[in-house]
Parts: structure tokens; C-alpha cells; sequence
């Protein structure tokens, strides 16, 4: 064989090895550039499980030493998802767009669960059931937005004018924000250094000529202040020209008040008031965010009449669809946990917030805990001890700055909380 026929039939067997490769394996080459077949469109599911293990294995890192949000971590819904999914429940969209306490639809809903869990707290807020109406909402936001459109809607109706909306400056922001959503009229009236809004101030602020939409905070966000609702009222019996209206936001201290021996706090039979908004997911161990809504029916039917035909009736509520499965995990949780549960779990809350704050003392670590208040507030920690313990700040310059705070819920258990205490020793 010629050098040259060699050359020739070096360069044809390359070339044929070169097709071979292309025609075998083009996955290889241009992996990148194919469209996905069968094998690879796993990858990217392996991927997302991966993603979703590393949040999963990042949310029980932090679960227990999560110390500064009013959440309860300690959630019991195991049961509940597995009846989900053997009951085939979890297939449908259930909706529970309609009234709870005026059911005429039984289309997949579960207003009939909704009805029964409003109707299982309303005695412990004072509520009668013959004069109740109330629903499951999306958040302690929604609840209050439920309060101040009912109130105000209700005060235009009984007055022709429409209220301005009296709120502490230490209340939660959403107070604010929705007041502005609604476009009233806001006055913000200045809280005392426990959070609570002071008698005086409300005094000076009031419009003699306007109705008062009055806004309790019980329980604020940061310190766990408790408005002095009969303070609060006595100033208001002054002004009998003044129609008002008393919306009780009880974000997370409506739900733990009732089983302790500060029940009264929030009963309305203690303490005048129209409605009151609960978060679901802050006491009661919903691990989405849910809430309640309660108000009466004089409340409820001093409402614009907007009809919806195709519900078959009135529907005062913000929302048309809402959770559907919301109210059966809450009626799950009730049934679950009951009276007696709740009971043990807010005075374990209240006498860990206690031991924590006798504990600050010791260490002669400034801090403060309100009465009735699961809310330990002090001294800001530095900047390490703030994040490995997720701590939310605040300052409060008549306290000497910055601060932050312990918000015992059920899953804050004193073995952690000594962990903590450790650490601030290190930094005194
Ligand atoms: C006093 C108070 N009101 C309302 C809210 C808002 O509740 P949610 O987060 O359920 O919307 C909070 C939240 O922390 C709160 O502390």
C-alpha cells in the first residue's frame, strides 16, 4: 500500500469513527442543546428534591432555637395529612366561597366545619350563639381588615359620616396599613412605654363630631402591651355624642387569653366590644396562615347588602373563594387538642415567659414582660446571639435603645431557652 492510499484511508477511518460517534451518542455532544427525553427529565425533579430537602433539613435545624416570632412550632397535623391523602381529599379543589352561618350550597365546601369551629370559640369570647357570626380567615390581617371595613361600614350606617379609626402607635402595622386601604381617616394615638395606649392621648385626640372606630390592641407585636380597655372606655362614656364601634385585634393573645385566668381580658361580656380577629397559626398550631373572625349579628346585618345570586344569598365577607381546607385542619386541631389542651399548653406559655424574665433578672440583664403577656422583652444582644436565635429588634429610647424579644410559644421549652441565657452570660 501507497504512503498515499495509507493517508487516505487514516483520514476515511477517522471521519467514519467521527460519524459512528455522533449518530451513538449525540446525548453526549450536545446534552445542552437536545430537549429533555425521559432520562433527564428526571434530573431536573432530582434537583427540585434536592432544593426542597435542603429547606427541609434548614427548617428543622432552626425549628428549636426559633425564639422570635409569635408562631407556635410545635404542630401536631400528621394525622390530619394522612387522612388527606387516604381519603383523597387533598384531589379536589374544595372551596368555601359562600356564608358558614347561611349554608344553602353543599358543593365540596366545608362551611359546615367553618360554622363549627367559630361556633367551638365563641363562648370563651363572650359571644352568644343564637347572636354570632364569624368565618375562618387567611390571617390576623384579614381579620382586622374584616373589623375595620365591618365597623366602618357599620358606623356609616348607623351615622351617615364615616369614623376616624383610633389605633396605638404601638399597635400592629396592619391596623395602619388596612385603614389606609380602606381610606379612613387614621389617628395614631401615642402608647405608654408598656405598649398600651394611653387614656389621656385618646382623650385629646378624639373628634367630637365623627364617629370612633376604636381599635384594641390586645397583645402588641413587640411587647405584648394589652390596651386598658375600660380606661380606654371610661374616656369614650364621656363623650355620649360619639357612636363607636371597638374592633379587638387579639392577633395572638386571643388565642392563648381565654384558658388562663386573664380570660376575662377578652370576653366581651367583661369587655364591651363588636369583633375580634385571632391569628389561627400563632396559638392554635395551624402550620399555614389562618385566623377567626368574630363578630354579631347586629354587626353582621348592618352590612351593604351586596346579593350574589349564584351563592344564593348576602355575602358580607372581603373574600369570595376561601380556604376550604383551612377549617378542617382548625375543627382537626380542636378535636385534637380540646379545652383541656389549649389550657395546658397557654399556661406552660405564660409560666416559661416568667422563669425567663426571673432568669434575665438574675443575670441583671435589663428586660420587661407585661402581665398576661407570653412576650419577654430586653436588651439587645449582639448581632450572633440575635441570629442564631432569630430575635426580632425594636427600639424604645426610653428603655435605653435598642432591644429585642422572646416570644415563648409552645415549641420555646426552657432547655433551649437556657442555651440562650448561656450565650448572654459570655457577652455581659
Ligand atoms: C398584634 C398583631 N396583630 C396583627 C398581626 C398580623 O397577624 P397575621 O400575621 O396573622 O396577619 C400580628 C402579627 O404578628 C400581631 O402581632
Amino acid at each position: 500500500m501507497s504512503r498515499y492510499s495509507m493517508f487516505r484511508m487514516m483520514i476515511c477511518s477517522f471521519i467514519l469513527i467521527i460519524m459512528i460517534s455522533l449518530l451513538c451518542c449525540p446525548v453526549s455532544i450536545f446534552a445542552e442543546a437536545l430537549p429533555a427525553d425521559d432520562t433527564e427529565a428526571k434530573e431536573p425533579a432530582d434537583m427540585a428534591l434536592a432544593r426542597l430537602n435542603r429547606y427541609a433539613e434548614m427548617v428543622q435545624e432552626q425549628k428549636g432555637l426559633s425564639f422570635g416570632y409569635p408562631g407556635n412550632l410545635d404542630i401536631h397535623l400528621t394525622g390530619f395529612y394522612e387522612w388527606l391523602l387516604d381519603s383523597g381529599v387533598y384531589s379536589v379543589i374544595a372551596n368555601n366561597a359562600g356564608d358558614p352561618f347561611d349554608n344553602n350550597e353543599s358543593y365540596m365546601n366545608t362551611l359546615d366545619f367553618e360554622k363549627e369551629v367559630i361556633e367551638f370559640f365563641a363562648p370563651l369570647y363572650g359571644f352568644d350563639l343564637d347572636d354570632l357570626w364569624g368565618l375562618v380567615t387567611f390571617s390576623g390581617t384579614d381579620g382586622n381588615n374584616h373589623g375595620i371595613y365591618f365597623g366602618s361600614s357599620y358606623l356609616e350606617k348607623k351615622t351617615g359620616k364615616t369614623p376616624v379609626v383610633y389605633v396605638s402607635d404601638a399597635a400592629h402595622y396592619s391596623n395602619m396599613r388596612l385603614v389606609d386601604l380602606q381610606n379612613l381617616d387614621l389617628v395614631l394615638v401615642p402608647a405608654d412605654v408598656h405598649g398600651c395606649m394611653i387614656p389621656d392621648e385618646l382623650e385629646k385626640a378624639l373628634i367630637p363630631d365623627r364617629p370612633a372606630l376604636m381599635v384594641y390592641a390586645m397583645g402588641t407585636t413587640f411587647k405584648g402591651g394589652i390596651d386598658d380597655q375600660e380606661a380606654l372606655n371610661a374616656v369614650l362614656a364621656k363623650y355620649p355624642e360619639i357612636e363607636v364601634y371597638r374592633h379587638v385585634d387579639a392577633a395572638l393573645f386571643g388565642g392563648f387569653l381565654p384558658y388562663t385566668e386573664y380570660a376575662d381580658a377578652v370576653n366581651r361580656k367583661a369587655q364591651p366590644y363588636d369583633s375580634i380577629a385571632i391569628s389561627g397559626h400563632k396559638f392554635f398550631g395551624m402550620d399555614e396562615p389562618a385566623g377567626l373572625f368574630l363578630t354579631t349579628m347586629e354587626v353582621k346585618n348592618n352590612q351593604n347588602p351586596y346579593e350574589v345570586a349564584y351563592l344564593n344569598g348576602s355575602m358580607p365577607m372581603i373574600n369570595c373563594s376561601r380556604s376550604a381546607i383551612a377549617p378542617l385542619k382548625f375543627w382537626w386541631i380542636i378535636m385534637h387538642t380540646g379545652l383541656e389542651g389549649f389550657t395546658e399548653q397557654a399556661n406552660g406559655m405564660l409560666e416559661t415567659a416568667t422563669w425567663l424574665k426571673e432568669e434575665l433578672d438574675k443575670l441583671d440583664w435589663p428586660a420587661w414582660l407585661e402581665p398576661m403577656s407570653n412576650t419577654v422583652y430586653f436588651k439587645r444582644p449582639p448581632e450572633d446571639i440575635m441570629v442564631k436565635y432569630a430575635l426580632a429588634p425594636d427600639t424604645d429610647e426610653r428603655l435605653g435603645g435598642e432591644l429585642a424579644h422572646i416570644v415563648v410559644m409552645q415549641h420555646v421549652n426552657k432547655d433551649h431557652l437556657q442555651l440562650f441565657l448561656d450565650d448572654l452570660k459570655q457577652v455581659q
